[in-house]
């Protein structure tokens, strides 16, 4: 399985730190990275992990202005793409089409393709605007899967709620994970 993984500019960088480090430790899944600009930002703001360390850790990496990498193209056969955390403006340029950047063409590629893309958007509250976009893209067959993590299994530290948002995206990824616990009543 190879995968494309995208960390934007939003808060909660955390979460694709997480995602990352799973898909790297699952046999038979290949993790391409790319961050934007603003995602390494956020990176140096939020974690002590750096954008190098980050970098060090997927198979491959790209540079997000780099339009020529093989992520840009449909040929390059990806089973999924996944966006954590995704911003608002990346989030809208991939409703409307814009590929102005590796992330935002990549995505396109993967719409036009029909290949999986799960966004986790980052942002409170939302506006309409965000949520039209958000409904255009679901009807689209995009997975959006907010950075809303449940209260119901047990947590006890942050790290339980990365954990929960973490492993809602292997499961849609249909990765199995025991990353959180699952609601047994
Ligand atoms: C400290 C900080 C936190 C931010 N948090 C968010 C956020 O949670 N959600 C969001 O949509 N944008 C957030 N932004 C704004 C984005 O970083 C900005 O729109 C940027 O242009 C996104 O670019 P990118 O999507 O190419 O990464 C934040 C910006 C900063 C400086």
């Amino acid at each position: 399985m190879k995968i494309l993984l995208a960390i934007t500019g939003a808060s909660g960088v955390i979460y694709g730190e997480k995602v990352l480090k799973e898909l790297a430790k699952t046999r038979g899944v290949r993790v391409e990275l790319v961050i934007s600009p603003s995602g390494k930002e956020l990176i140096e703001e939020e974690i002590d992990t750096s954008v190098d360390e980050l970098l060090s850790i997927a198979d491959q990496t790209f540079d997000p202005s780099d339009m020529a990498a093989p992520p840009s193209s449909g040929s390059s056969l990806y089973d999924a793409m996944v966006i954590v955390p995704c911003s608002m403006s990346t989030l809208s340029k991939i409703s409307c089409g814009i590929a102005d950047n590796l992330i935002t063409r990549s995505a396109s590629v993967i719409l036009k393709e029909k290949r999986q893309l799960i966004l986790v958007p980052r942002e409170t509250p939302l506006s309409t605007i965000s949520l039209k976009n958000m409904y255009n893209l679901s009807q689209d067959g995009v997975v959006i899967l907010p950075a809303a993590p449940g209260f119901y299994s047990e947590q006890d530290e942050v790290k339980d709620l990365v954990n929960f948002i973490a492993g809602k995206v292997l499961d849609s990824l249909g990765i199995k994970n025991d990353l959180y616990k699952r609601w047994l009543p």
